[in-house]
């Protein structure tokens, strides 16, 4: 007697484990294969990149980024060590004050704007390729 309760007990977790993966798993997979028409919506998934690859200010200010090692810290759309360059972008208007404000930020350093995190001095780096990478950032608007 007590086999035989155990083991309907466990047929009926069986049975209802089955049905819970099944029912979900079966609902939500043909949701998403009705909706497969030939248009994706290329508003909603584009990156920042791909939005302005083509603007001379985009591809003067990223190639600087680069060379003068902005990228160790920052990345376009995640925050890693410094604040990624779209939150920047959404925080300042994209005017020659704030141009050259921030050009002498990254040139003399800063903190506590975007947390306790400092940016380094960079002294040595050419103001006017500082205010290509900064009017580059300032274009990367969502
Ligand atoms: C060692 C890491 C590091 C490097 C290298 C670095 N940054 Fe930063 N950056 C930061 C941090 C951290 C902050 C946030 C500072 C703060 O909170 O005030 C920041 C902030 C900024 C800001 C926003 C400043 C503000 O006042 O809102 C800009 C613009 C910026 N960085 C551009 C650059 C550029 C351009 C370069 C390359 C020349 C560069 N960063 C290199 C770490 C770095």
């Amino acid at each position: 007697m007590k086999s035989i309760k155990s083991l309907a007990f466990g047929m009926i977790a069986i049975a209802s484990f089955t049905y819970a993966c099944g029912g979900g798993g079966s609902s939500s997979s043909t949701s998403e294969t009705t909706s497969t028409t030939s248009s994706p919506a290329p508003a909603a998934t584009q990156s920042l990149e791909d939005k302005y690859k083509d603007d001379p200010v985009f591809v003067a200010g990223s190639a600087k980024a680069k060379e003068a090692g902005c990228t160790a810290c920052h990345m376009v759309e995640r925050k890693i060590v410094g604040p990624s360059y779209a939150d920047v972008a959404e925080k300042y208007e994209n005017t020659a004050e704030n141009v050259e404000l921030l050009t002498s930020r990254v040139i003399k350093g800063n903190v506590g704007v975007w947390g306790e995190v400092p940016m380094p001095a960079h002294p040595h780096l050419d103001n006017d390729d500082v205010e290509a990478v900064v009017k580059y950032v300032l274009l990367l608007k969502k």
